[in-house]
């Protein structure tokens, strides 16, 4: 089986994609061949200052080691480092369509406050080059949050009407959600995503104790008294209650039945100890990882396993399409 994820270097890491991907990767190593890239093409989709994407690139590989990946068993690497994904991208482009495209919701939220004169191209066909990404290698399952499905289903579809037309070409790849992580969401408004922008609603990985343990106590919740699954009218607590699952690994009732009878204060105090514990350690393996040359090593060699397996895709599907190939 092959897996493969990825994550774009554009702002600072939240609990979210912590908890809804960064976290379940690991445990994939077990089950196949995993392919874990930082999405640096992605991240030029909305603008972003060149040192700070370095930057961000560099400290996603290290938390990506951080995490516990194995850089012998997982092939890590920079998306850009393998020119097959915009080659691959090329090509495919030609087989998705405007209107679906312009369908996606994450296309929709991130252009409905942009002047069409500065939304780029690069980010309404945003899930062209991610089927690119994916279908390069062949992936088999591809782990995510829930905000993503939508971009693979697209894929999927991709797949069908390319397969038809050229016969088995790509790979078919199933988006694989964890069902407790699958959406975290804003402490500050827990009816929307948790996402890289909004710094009183989100935890940020790089937060010191006291600020994570201050997000927490203030996050909003309810006027109510009971701790309760109840997404529609206790979506603060809700929230709590999956953070606290996800960490333990436990599911969602299992995480209610823990905090009967708590109040919302020593609940939030439990939950923000939770958090912390999780991350503390996490976050000195990072620190020493980014100290070292470690990155720089292991992306050159996920590059150099990345490209071979991406060219041999690339050259079939070349050959698939009728584009002349000498070799
Ligand atoms: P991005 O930061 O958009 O590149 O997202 C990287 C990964 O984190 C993707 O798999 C997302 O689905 C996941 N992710 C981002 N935000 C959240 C969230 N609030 N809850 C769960 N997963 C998330
Ligand atoms: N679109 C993903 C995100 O924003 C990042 C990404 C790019 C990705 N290419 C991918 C995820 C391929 C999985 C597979 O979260």
């Amino acid at each position: 089986m092959r897996i493969l994820s990825g994550i774009k270097p554009t702002g600072e890491l939240t609990l979210g994609n912590y908890l809804g991907a960064l976290k379940n990767f690991k445990a994939f190593e077990k089950q196949g061949e995993c392919f874990i890239f930082i999405a640096d093409l992605h991240a030029l989709t909305l603008p972003i200052e060149p040192k700070v994407l370095k930057e961000n690139s560099k400290s996603l590989a290290a938390f990506y080691l951080a995490s516990g990946l194995d850089p012998k068993k997982t092939t890590l690497f920079l998306q850009s480092d393998v020119s097959a994904h915009s080659e691959l991208n090329a090509i495919l482009q030609n087989y998705l369509y405007m209107g679906e495209l312009s369908r996606m919701t994450q296309f929709k939220d991130k252009a409905k406050s942009m002047k069409d004169s500065a939304i780029g191209l690069g980010l309404f066909a945003y899930p062209v080059l991610m089927s690119a990404d994916i279908l390069l290698y062949d992936a088999d399952v591809v782990p995510v949050g829930e905000d993503q499905v939508q971009h693979i289903e697209l894929t999927r579809d991709l797949v069908n009407r390319f397969n038809k037309r050229y016969g088995k070409v790509l790979v078919m790849p199933k988006a694989n959600i964890n069902k407790v992580s699958k959406r975290i969401m804003s402490l500050s408004d827990p009816t929307k995503k948790m996402s890289k922008s909004d710094p009183k609603g989100d935890i940020y990985l790089k937060d010191n104790p006291d600020v994570i343990r201050k997000k927490i106590m203030s996050a909003v919740t309810d006027s109510g008294n009971e701790i309760k699954y109840d997404e529609v009218n206790k979506p603060g607590i809700s929230n709590l209650l999956v953070i606290y699952a996800a960490i333990k690994g436990i599911d969602i009732p299992a995480s209610e039945k823990h905090f009967q009878g708590y109040r919302y204060g020593d609940f939030k105090k439990e939950i923000a100890d939770t958090v912390i514990n999780e991350l503390k350690p996490f976050m000195e393996r990072y620190q020493e990882i980014m100290k070292s040359d470690l990155v720089n090593q292991v992306l050159l060699d996920g590059a150099k396993r990345a490209n071979k397996i991406a060219n041999i895709t690339l050259k079939r599907v070349k050959r698939a399409v009728g584009l002349f190939d000498e070799k």
